[in-house]
């Protein structure tokens, strides 16, 4: 029931603010005497359906409880200081939200609960959503429906040149950073992305970024900041771009462990951004999933890492057989190191409760919660202790 409410297309924005009197007008101008009896009928019928499909999806949302665990927040500390900080000038962030297409109703929750509302004295922000061309039986329609979300928000990129499969998101990210690109370097703080199934209180963000980061300057320093896990692959871009296998994978080398961001989301400082896009060729950005995340480290550790002659790499390929594993020399993505600050913070980035490795409970420093649903996203947004952080009145 609750998927099929959730896929049901009643709950497009386009049909869900229908008011009752137009289901009955529709109901009656179809009804005129060039029809035959059976037709009126059937179409009183229809038209009945589709009233009751209507009332029944406006009742649910309206009355929409989440069940959260018994251990899912933690309020208990004192609200943090910082928290409390009155803004000095926004923090300015480029947003990507990588995206399926068919996720009509995270697109949707995200648009409602998250991003409407952000107080632009402490943020400004520009975001854009991230999805590929449908695929499967159905992908038409979707492809109809993208369009015209598309034309209605503004707040999309369809990258129509590669299939919306989960071997393309690697590509998704890098478009992204492109997209990041666009403005100039010095009129953006962050390069922001994010999963659809995350939440981020954004006001919040900035804060946590202006007082518990105070010493990152992100457009002069290179700092990423994230939820970190460990790798130590590293990816040559060989994979033309355009190539029709969705699972082909830029070939990778094994080199020193380095931090990466999983799940979740990262921001990458405007600093950052300029020389990841400066790098000819391109950085890799053909990786297969689940290891799309683990790219943004690979490029950030690659600039570290593959320049520094005190490193060493060695080849790693299952297709080697049994060849050794030997010394090699992959070529630098630029001929001189960057080191960039990576920050770890899984206090404010992380998991769900009982919903991933990064789990924990949702307490004031959450700025980015991971996995959640449309509705708990709703339901996290209106939280006491979080509804005040967004302009929007409290209307329900
Ligand atoms: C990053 O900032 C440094 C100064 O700290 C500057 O020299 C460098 O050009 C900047 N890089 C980019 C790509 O903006």
């Amino acid at each position: 029931m609750t998927s099929a409410t959730e896929s049901s297309p009643h709950r497009d924005p386009d049909h869900t603010e229908l008011p009752p009197s137009s289901t009955d007008s529709v109901v009656r101008s179809t009804g005129g005497s060039v029809l035959s009896r059976p037709a009126n009928i059937l179409f009183l019928f229809v038209g009945l359906l589709l009233f009751a499909g209507l009332s029944i999806t406006v009742i649910r949302r309206r009355n929409s409880t989440v069940q959260w665990g018994p251990d899912a927040f933690a309020f208990e500390d004192k609200k943090p200081a910082y928290l409390n900080a009155p803004a000095s000038e926004p923090l300015v962030i480029r947003l990507a939200i990588i995206s399926r297409a068919d996720e009509f109703e995270k697109r949707q929750a995200l648009r409602e609960a998250m991003l409407d509302g952000i107080p632009s004295a402490y943020v400004q922000l520009d975001y854009r959503f991230f999805v590929a061309r449908a695929t499967g039986l159905t992908s038409w329609i979707t492809r109809q429906r993208v369009a015209r979300e598309k034309s209605r928000y503004n707040d999309m990129e369809v990258m129509d040149s590669i299939r919306d499969v989960a071997g393309r998101i690697s590509e998704k990210r890098f478009a992204a950073l492109k997209w990041t690109g666009l403005s100039p370097r010095d009129q953006y703080d962050y390069s922001m992305t994010m999963d659809s199934d995350s939440f981020c209180r954004f006001r919040a963000l900035a804060q946590r970024l202006r007082h518990v980061y105070s010493d990152i300057k992100p457009r002069t320093d290179p700092v990423l900041l994230g939820s970190m896990s460990v790798q130590h692959v590293y990816y040559i871009n060989t994979v033309p771009d355009g190539n029709p296998d969705d699972n082909e994978e830029d070939p990778h080398v094994i080199g020193p462990w380095y931090s990466y961001p999983a799940g979740i989301g990262y921001l990458l400082s405007s600093n950052l951004t300029g020389t990841l896009l400066s790098t000819d060729p391109p950085l890799p950005h053909h990786i297969n999933y689940p290891s799309d995340d683990v790219m943004i480290g690979v490029w950030v550790a690659g600039l570290q890492y593959l320049a520094d002659p005190n490193q060493q790499f060695e080849s790693w390929n299952r297709d080697d057989g049994p060849v050794p594993p030997h010394r090699v020399y992959p070529k630098p993505y630029l001929p001189y190191t960057i080191k960039t600050n990576v920050v770890d913070d899984k206090t404010g980035w992380h998991d769900l409760k009982n919903r991933g490795r990064a789990e924990r409970a949702v307490g004031w420093d959450s700025v980015c919660v991971h996995h959640l649903k449309p509705d708990e996203m709703r339901a996290l947004r209106w939280k006491e202790e979080f509804r005040g952080e967004w302009d929007t009145k409290i209307t329900s």
